[in-house]
């Protein structure tokens, strides 16, 4: 059986993210979601949740490509990661191309860019969201 492994904050969960996903369990047949923990995204990221981990969680494991949810608490735990769960392929979007290139030199994982879905993500959302409450409140 061939492991994909992919990571992020899945917050407000959008097509872009269905894409992604879709595309990630198309290169093997069992995909694992390393899904940023709140501390995590606080504490590193500098970013609040609109949805908890465990909403985001649940999400994630309604979608019918998603096989495992587990949760990032650190940058370092990818290599560690990879080699628990004998993963074949470490699948990010493109906006990350050659950041995890060393997980090549560090595992016997391959490292797969997908290209991110045009024109969508979670800060779009949000900032849509925002702009509209402020014409609204004008
Ligand atoms: N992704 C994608 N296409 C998009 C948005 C996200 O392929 N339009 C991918 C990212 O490249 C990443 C995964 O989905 O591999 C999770 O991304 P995440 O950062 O949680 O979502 P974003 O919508 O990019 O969130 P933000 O705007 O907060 O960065």
């Amino acid at each position: 059986m061939k492991r994909v492994i992919t990571y992020g904050t899945f917050d407000l969960l959008h097509y872009g993210h269905i894409n992604l996903l879709r595309r990630a369990k198309s290169l093997g047949d069992y995909l694992i979601v390393v899904l940023s923990s709140d501390e995590f995204n606080w504490n590193e990221k500098q970013k609040k949740c609109y949805f908890s981990y465990e909403k985001r969680k649940q999400l994630l494991e309604a979608i019918r490509y998603v096989d495992l949810v587990i949760p990032e608490n650190s940058w370092e735990q990818k290599v560690s990661d990879i080699k628990e769960y004998h993963v074949d392929t470490f699948v990010m979007g493109d906006d990350w191309v050659g950041k995890f290139d060393f997980i090549e030199d560090e595992t016997d994982a391959s490292v797969v860019y997908l290209p991110r879905t045009p024109e969508i993500s979670t800060s779009q959302i949000k900032k849509d969201l925002e702009a509209k409450k402020k014409n609204q409140g004008e």
